[in-house]
C-alpha cells in the first residue's frame, strides 16, 4: 500500500486513481498526518502531492519531517517535489515565469522511475503547472530530465529512493505518466499490483461497519448509478439497518420508478420506501419558468418529503449518500469557493443541519467509471450500472419554461424512442449521456394534408469522461433522420426535431 499526502492539488485524487488502475491500494491523507499514524499504516512508499501554496512563503505546508527518515521511497510531485527539496536542504525560489500546460522535456539520464518508459535522449511531453522552482538540489540528488523552463523536471536520489517531478505524471496529458507511477509503486516500492475492486468492496464494507456500528442508516435513492451502487454496498455491509427512500418527483424517465422498486425491493431485498410525490412537485412547479427557481424548488421539496418519510420510519442516525469524488470538487466551489456557481446541483448541498445525521459516503474517493466497476462487482444489473447519468431535478430541466405533467409525458415518449434507437444501433455505451429536450417553441408543420402547430424537440448526445467537459456525439445523418421521423410520427405534440451540436464548454450538458 502507498500513502499519498495531500497538499491540496485539484488533481490529487487522480494520483490515487492511477494507482488503483495499476492494482495498487492507496489512501489519501492530509499532509498534516502525524508520524505515529503513518508508521501504523505501514505504507511501502509515500507520494507527496501537488498543491496551490508556495514553498517560499513562511507558513506554507511541509511534509512531516519524519517521513524522510523512515527508509521509505518517496515521490514528490510538483509542490511535493519542492517541499521535499526544501526540507532536505535544497533551495526553492519563487518569482519565475509560471508554466502551465503542455511542455516538452529532455530525458538526460535514467533512473528506476524511467526504466522501460523514457529512454535517455528522448524528448517527452509532460503536463506542467507550477510557479516556483528548485534552484539548488539537496545533497544526493541528480537531474534525470529537464527543459529550459524546468531544469529539474525529474530528479532522483537513487540511494534513498527519493524522486521528484516538477510535472504531473497523474494527468492524461503526461502520456507516459501512469507508467512512470507504476515504476515507482512496482519497481521502487515493491507493490505487486494485484489489488482489485473486489478488495475495495471488502475494505469499504469493513469501513461502513466500523463507522455505523449498530446505528440506523437511511439512503436517498434516485435510481441513478451512484446512489444505487452506494445502497447495494451499504446493504451488503449492514443489511436491514439500511432503509432506502425513493422520492418520486414525477419527472423520471419512462418506467424508471417501477424499475427502481423492482430492482431494490425484489432483487436485492432492500427495505425501500417509495413515495410518489408527483402531485406535490408538479403543483409547486406550476408557473415557474426560471431554471434556478425550478432547481431550488425541487431541491427544497425533495428535502421536505425526504424528511417526512424519514420521520415516519422513526428517524436514523446516519445519512448515506452516493457522493463521488467529482461531486466533492464541484461542491467546494458551489459552497463559496472562488469559482462561480453555474448551476445549483440539488443533491450536492445535502440536507439541512437540523436533521443532524452523520454522513456515510462510501464512494467519495471514486470516479464514475470506478463506481460502475464496483457495481458490477456487487452483481448489479447492467441496466443500472451502465446507465447514463440523470440529473436530480429530472426532466424538469429538460423542459425549458413551465413544467406540466402533459409536457413531461410528451418528453418521456420522445426520450424513450431516442434511447431505443440508440440502443438498437449499439451506441448506448459509446455515449456518456443522451436525452431529448422539449422546447417551449411551437412551429408549423404539415402532416398528411393538414397543418400542424406543435412543439419542437431537441436531441442531445455527448461524450465525456467526467461530465465536466463534453463533446457532441457525431451521429450519422441517417440515424438522426430515422429518430426524427419516428418521434414526429409517433409522439403527438411534437412536429419538429433538431440536434444540439454545442460542446461543453461553452454549453452545458443539460439545457438548464
Ligand atoms: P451540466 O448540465 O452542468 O451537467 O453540464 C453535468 C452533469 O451533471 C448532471 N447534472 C446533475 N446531476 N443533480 C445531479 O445529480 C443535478 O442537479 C444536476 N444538474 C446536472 C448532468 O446530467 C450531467 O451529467
Amino acid at each position: 500500500r502507498i500513502l499519498i499526502l495531500d497538499f491540496g492539488s485539484q488533481v490529487t485524487q487522480l494520483i490515487a486513481r492511477r494507482l488503483r488502475e495499476s492494482g495498487v491500494y492507496c489512501e489519501v491523507w492530509p499532509f498534516t498526518a502525524d508520524e505515529a499514524r503513518i508508521r501504523a499504516f505501514a505504507p511501502r512508499g509515500i507520494i507527496l502531492s501537488g498543491g496551490p501554496a508556495s514553498v517560499t512563503e513562511g507558513a506554507s505546508p511541509r511534509a512531516p519531517q519524519a517521513v524522510f527518515g523512515m527508509g521509505l521511497p518517496i515521490l514528490g510531485i510538483c509542490y511535493g517535489q519542492q517541499t521535499m527539496a526544501h526540507q532536505l536542504g535544497g533551495v526553492v525560489e519563487g518569482g519565475h515565469a509560471r508554466e502551465f500546460g503542455r511542455a516538452f522535456i529532455e530525458v538526460t539520464g535514467d533512473c528506476a522511475i524511467t526504466q522501460g518508459v523514457w529512454a535517455k535522449g528522448a524528448r517527452e511531453q509532460v503536463w506542467m503547472s507550477h510557479g516556483d522552482r528548485i534552484t539548488e538540489l539537496p545533497p544526493g540528488f541528480r537531474v534525470v530530465a529537464a527543459s529550459g523552463g524546468a531544469p529539474f523536471a525529474l530528479i532522483a536520489d537513487d540511494a534513498r529512493h527519493f524522486y521528484g517531478t516538477m510535472f504531473h505524471p497523474e494527468v492524461v496529458h503526461t502520456p507516459h505518466g501512469a507508467a512512470l507511477l507504476r515504476n515507482f509503486t512496482g519497481a521502487v516500492c515493491g507493490c505487486a499490483g494485484d489489488w482489485t475492486m473486489g478488495a475495495f468492496r471488502a475494505e469499504a464494507i469493513a469501513r461502513i461497519r466500523a463507522q455505523v456500528g449498530t446505528g440506523r442508516v437511511i439512503c436517498g435513492l434516485s435510481g441513478g448509478v451512484d446512489s444505487s451502487v452506494a445502497a447495494v454496498l451499504l446493504h451488503e455491509a449492514i443489511g436491514d439497518q439500511l432503509t432506502c427512500i425513493y422520492v418520486d418527483h414525477g419527472l423520471m424517465r419512462a418506467k424508471e420508478s417501477e424499475q427502481v422498486v423492482r430492482t431494490f425491493r425484489d432483487r436485492f431485498n432492500i427495505k425501500l420506501v417509495h413515495r410518489d410525490a408527483s402531485e406535490l412537485f408538479l403543483g409547486q412547479l406550476s408557473g415557474v419558468t426560471d431554471p434556478e427557481v425550478k432547481r431550488k424548488t425541487i431541491g427544497r421539496l425533495f428535502i421536505e418529503v425526504f424528511e417526512e418519510e424519514q420521520q415516519k420510519i422513526g428517524g436514523a442516525d446516519f445519512l448515506a449518500q452516493g457522493t463521488l469524488y467529482p461531486d466533492v470538487i464541484e461542491s467546494v466551489s458551489a459552497t463559496g469557493g472562488p469559482s462561480v456557481t453555474i448551476k445549483s446541483h440539488h443533491n450536492v448541498g445535502g440536507l439541512p443541519a437540523h436533521m443532524r445525521m452523520q454522513l456515510v459516503e462510501p464512494l467519495r474517493d471514486l470516479f464514475k467509471d470506478e463506481v460502475r466497476v464496483l457495481g458490477r462487482e456487487l452483481g448489479m444489473p447492467e441496466e443500472i450500472v451502465g446507465r447514463h447519468p440523470f440529473p436530480g431535478p429530472g426532466l424538469a430541466i429538460r423542459i425549458p419554461g413551465e413544467v406540466t405533467r402533459e409536457k413531461a409525458d410528451i418528453l418521456r415518449q420522445a426520450d424513450t424512442i431516442y434511447l431505443e434507437e440508440i440502443r438498437n444501433a449499439g451506441l448506448y455505451d459509446a455515449i456518456w449521456q443522451a436525452f431529448a429536450v422539449l422546447l417551449p417553441v411551437r412551429t408549423v408543420g404539415v402532416m398528411g394534408d393538414g397543418r400542424t402547430y406543435d412543439s419542437a424537440c431537441a436531441l442531445r448526445a455527448v461524450t465525456s469522461t467526467d461530465g465536466m467537459t463534453a463533446d457532441v456525439y457525431p451521429f450519422d445523418m441517417g440515424f438522426l433522420t430515422r429518430v426524427a421521423n419516428r418521434i414526429v410520427n409517433e409522439v403527438r405534440g411534437i412536429n419538429r426535431v433538431t440536434y444540439d451540436i454545442t460542446s461543453k464548454p461553452p454549453g452545458t450538458i443539460e439545457w438548464e
